[in-house]
């Protein structure tokens, strides 16, 4: 048959549309950023991730483009939001579970529940919902709301009648008064196809459809999203005939573990985020944990969604353009960071603590010490005192004295200068590689005595700490090596303390004078295994500075001798490339 003309322009037409499809590279969000949720408003993306103990808790990144993601505020940083969070919590999954965010008539809000801090009577999660019309100000950020939860992962849903429905895992639906926090008694509305763990619930209302979406299979290699839909906010859902919407589970993948999503429309073009890891099936060595992966949806009029499988190059819709878009101080993820505690600064927002921190355990170019960070030592070491009732424990509950930042590269360098005057026995500061206070990998400088030596003298050693307690059975050892301090560092100046990620499953640990960089002594390499699952398969690593006097003199968290103080100056870390295949990497500009 003869086709005419315009036919043929029509064909071409809509080829060059889709000709415009782009390509890009996930993580989007690399590092631990777990359980994504995302909104879209007025031409700017805005995202939630979880940060369990981490202080402060619940980051909001913001992008124009799904691709570049700007630090922008943090939802929790203040102990008045919720009295004693962190600080009773023992186990180190804890606190700050998935987060979603969203927002109605100009108010932003986030709903999450924190688990192992004040319970509630009756057994009921402590469920908190944040709100905020100021989204690029942390301080902004409302105390919380608080409501019975029956389970994690909660989600908030407005129906056109005015009504809002709270759905958590398993999957049960609420009522919910948004200014008081009543909750209505929980009904159950999906189970999902099978899986096991059916949560992380998102409720869309589309073309007269509720749409259900949840992550089955738990967070591991069985994680799969799935989608069921009803004319009705409160079901019978009729589960996706398609169903998994996404997964990788059973595949031979590089990115594995692909679930817990939530989807966005750009005005355009749908899409989704989720969160994934970067492991391939074995699943062995993925220190980053759990992170954040964007893929394309097409979702037409009256049909089911459709998602593009996750791989670390992409090619979908037209990815919305890089514009200006509304966003706060923090820098954007895959930056470096360069920074010197010039005096009057404040700690970068991408800084976090394990726990929320005591006061005056930081300070910034104290007297006497300009462009430096003031750590105090606490009596808790990295990774407690086991077993101890009388000193700090696991439970950390003073907090340990460590700050950090996430590593969002699989090839980086961190390093710090470090001035420490130790005066007592086993006063110790360095930098540490910490998934959990059971998994971390540490390079300390320590005030120790010689036993080799007939008069025992007290000088400073090198440890280098492998902590891998926190992985079942033992399977990673822990272990600590002494050395001397080399010859070149015995002068008295400042130290460089130096983690790199040499390939994606070795960190080297060095250590040079920080006046002369020509000096360096590698003093060992370590597998990253050390700092993968075990204690942490929800969180990722984060590379960091500590002090400690090891449970030394002292009361309660408090050392009490003098000389514990340490100070680190020139704090760097700089990306050197991102992994996205089995044998692939991405510049590490990528995302900046
Ligand atoms: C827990 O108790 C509160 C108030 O006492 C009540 O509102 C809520 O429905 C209860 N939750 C459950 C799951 O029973
Ligand atoms: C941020 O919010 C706090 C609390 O509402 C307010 O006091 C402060 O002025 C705000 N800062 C800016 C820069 O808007
Ligand atoms: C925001 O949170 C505050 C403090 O909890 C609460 O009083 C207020 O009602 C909330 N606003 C909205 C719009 O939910
Ligand atoms: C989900 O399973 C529970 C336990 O078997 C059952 O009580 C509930 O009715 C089921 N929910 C739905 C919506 O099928
Ligand atoms: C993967 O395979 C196992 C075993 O056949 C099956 O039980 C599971 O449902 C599969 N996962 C997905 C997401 O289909
Ligand atoms: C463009 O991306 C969409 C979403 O992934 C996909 O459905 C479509 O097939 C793509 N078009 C081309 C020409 O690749
Ligand atoms: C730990 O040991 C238990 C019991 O022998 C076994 O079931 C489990 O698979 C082991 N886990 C690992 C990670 O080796
Ligand atoms: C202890 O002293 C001996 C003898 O001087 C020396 O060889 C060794 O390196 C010292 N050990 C440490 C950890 O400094
Ligand atoms: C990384 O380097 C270590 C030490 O050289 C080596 O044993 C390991 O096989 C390397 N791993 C990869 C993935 O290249
Ligand atoms: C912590 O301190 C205790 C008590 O001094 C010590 O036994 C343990 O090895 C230390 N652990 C770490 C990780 O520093």
């Amino acid at each position: 048959m003869y086709l005419p003309h315009i036919v043929k322009l029509a064909i071409f037409a809509a080829h060059a549309c889709f000709a415009a499809n782009s390509t890009y590279f996930n993580p989007v969000l690399p590092g631990w950023h777990s359980d994504p949720s995302i909104v879209y408003v007025d031409g700017t993306f805005y995202a939630a991730t979880s940060t369990f103990l981490v202080y402060p808790g619940i980051p909001i990144y913001t992008s124009p483009d799904l691709i570049h993601w700007k630090l922008t505020s943090h939802v929790w940083t203040r102990a008045s939001q919720l009295p004693n969070a962190g600080r009773d919590v023992a186990i180190q999954q804890g606190g700050f579970f998935a987060p979603t965010l969203r927002h109605k008539d100009g108010v932003f809000y986030v709903i999450n529940v924190y688990l192992g801090g004040p319970s509630l009577a009756n057994g009921s999660l402590l469920g908190t919902i944040y709100n905020t019309t100021n989204i690029v100000n942390s301080s902004a950020w409302s105390d919380p709301v608080y409501f019975n939860s029956p389970s994690i992962d909660p989600d908030l849903f407005w129906d056109d009648d005015g009504k809002v429905y709270v759905h958590t895992a398993g999957i049960k639906q609420q009522e919910i008064d948004l200014t008081t926090g009543k909750v209505s008694n929980p009904i159950s509305v999906w189970n999902g196809t099978g899986g096991s763990n059916p949560e992380g619930p998102h409720m869309y209302k589309k073309d007269g459809w509720y749409y259900l979406m949840i992550a089955e299979g738990g967070t591991e290699l069985g994680h799969r999203e799935t989608i069921a839909r009803s004319r009705h906010v409160s079901g019978p859902f009729v589960s996706n005939p398609s169903n998994p919407l996404v997964t990788n589970s059973n595949t031979s993948e590089y990115f594995q573990t692909v679930g817990h999503a939530d989807l966005v429309f750009d005005g355009k073009d749908w899409w989704g985020l989720a969160l994934s890891t970067r492991s391939g099936p074995e699943w062995e060595i993925y220190p980053m944990g759990r992170e954040t992966v964007l893929f394309p949806v097409s979702w037409e009029e009256g049909k089911w969604p459709v998602a593009t499988q996750v791989r670390g190059i992409m090619d979908g819709w037209e990815l919305p353009p890089y514009g200006p878009f509304v966003s706060g101080p923090g820098p954007f993820n895959n930056d470096p960071d360069v920074v010197d505690f010039a005096p009057g600064s404040s700690l970068p927002p991408q800084f976090v603590t394990w726990r929320y921190p005591e006061d005056d355990v930081f300070a910034i170019s104290e007297d006497g010490h300009p462009n430096t960070l003031r750590i105090r030592p606490s009596r808790a070491n990295l990774t407690g005192i086991p077993g101890s009732t009388t000193q700090p424990a696991l439970t950390g509950q003073s907090g340990i004295s460590f700050i950090g930042r996430r590593q969002v590269h699989t090839l980086f360098t961190y390093s710090v200068d470090l001035e420490f005057k130790p005066q007592d026995l086993d006063q110790e500061a360095g930098i540490s590689v910490l998934l959990t206070q059971l998994n971390h990998i540490d390079l300390g400088i320590a005030l120790s005595r010689n036993t080799s030596q007939s008069d025992h003298p007290s000088q400073l050693e090198i440890r280098l700490r492998t902590e891998g307690s926190g992985t079942p059975n033992g399977t990673v050892p822990s272990s600590l090596q002494t050395f001397a301090l080399p010859e070149s560092c015995n002068a008295g100046g400042d130290i460089r303390l130096e983690v790199t990620a040499i390939n994606s499953t070795t960190y080297m640990l060095s250590v040079k004078p920080a006046n002369n960089a020509n000096e360096k002594v590698v003093i060992g390499y370590v597998s990253a295994l050390v700092v993968s699952g075990g204690s942490g398969p929800f969180t990722g690593t984060l590379l960091g500075v500590y002090a400690t006097c090891n449970g030394g003199k002292g009361s309660g968290n408090e050392c009490s001798s003098s000389g514990g103080n340490a100070y680190f100056s020139r704090w760097r870390y700089q990306g050197a490339a991102e992994q996205y295949s089995f044998t692939e990497f991405l510049p590490s500009t990528y995302g900046m």
